[in-house]
């Protein structure tokens, strides 16, 4: 029998449209590894308000992505992230670093920064990347391009439910127009903005429940595998 060989999975698309719960279960069905690029610039955001560095301040704020170091973690749940050491994974999903992350992720230098991690982290394949540019920018060669989304009011009520488990409670016009704004800014700025690939499968969520999406993109990627390890 071949040995399969081992794809990229890359998976973009707007806020909440349900990328890394699907990401994450669908890496746990490949036996691969989920990596939440997002995670990266929620922690620079994170750090940047605990330095009290304004996060519009590019040199500065880059200077610190070059600094911090970033360590991933696994439990059934989610991923855990660890920043210089510290769990930080609460505490960087708050509407809080919603609302000041978008010049952290506009910033070139930071990209180019956490481009390069998220690039050394996915260096011998077996993973599944969601993000907003992981399929134009830091795979390009990726084997399988998903964009996923999904109507905003939908997006919305499954981040309220989100944070409402962590205790947050958070108006649903609020995180529309949160979710809206920082929509915008991904999709507008100049380097990494979030886009479809031009080979990207477009999977709209509005409706799907999360194994269905999780079901649509393993058997993509268990195709995609065959085709490349050459055994159809
Ligand atoms: O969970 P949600 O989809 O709301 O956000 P996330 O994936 O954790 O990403 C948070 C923010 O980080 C996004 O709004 C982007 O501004 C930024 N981001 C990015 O610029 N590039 C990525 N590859 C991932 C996230």
């Amino acid at each position: 029998m071949k040995k399969t060989r081992k794809i990229i999975v890359a998976i973009d698309g707007p806020a909440a449209s349900g990328k890394s719960t699907t990401a994450r279960e669908v890496a746990k069905k490949l036996g691969y590894t989920y990596i939440d690029s997002g995670a990266m610039y929620r922690a620079v955001t994170l750090q940047a308000l605990h330095d009290k560095i304004p996060v519009e301040a590019q040199q500065e704020v880059a200077q610190l992505a070059q600094r911090i170091e970033m360590k991933f973690g696994w439990n059934n749940a989610r991923t855990i992230i660890f920043l210089d050491g510290k769990d930080v994974s609460d505490k960087i999903r708050t509407p809080l670093i919603d609302q000041k992350i978008s010049p952290v992720a506009a910033n070139p230098q930071v990209r180019k920064i956490l481009v390069e991690k998220q690039q050394q982290l996915g260096r011998s394949g077996g993973v599944v990347m969601d993000g907003r540019d992981i399929g134009t920018v830091v795979f390009p060669q990726a084997e399988l391009k998903i964009f996923m989304m999904a109507r905003v009011q939908e997006r919305a009520i499954r981040r309220q439910k989100e944070l409402e488990q962590k205790g947050i409670k958070v108006d649903l016009e609020q995180i529309v127009a949160d979710m809206e704004y920082r929509d915008k800014q991904d999709a507008g700025r100049s380097h990494g903005p979030l886009k479809k690939a031009a080979d990207a499968v477009e999977i709209d969520t509005t409706g799907l429940t999360i194994l269905e999406q999780v079901e649509r993109i393993y058997q993509l990627a268990v195709q995609k595998i065959a085709e490349v390890t050459g055994t159809v």
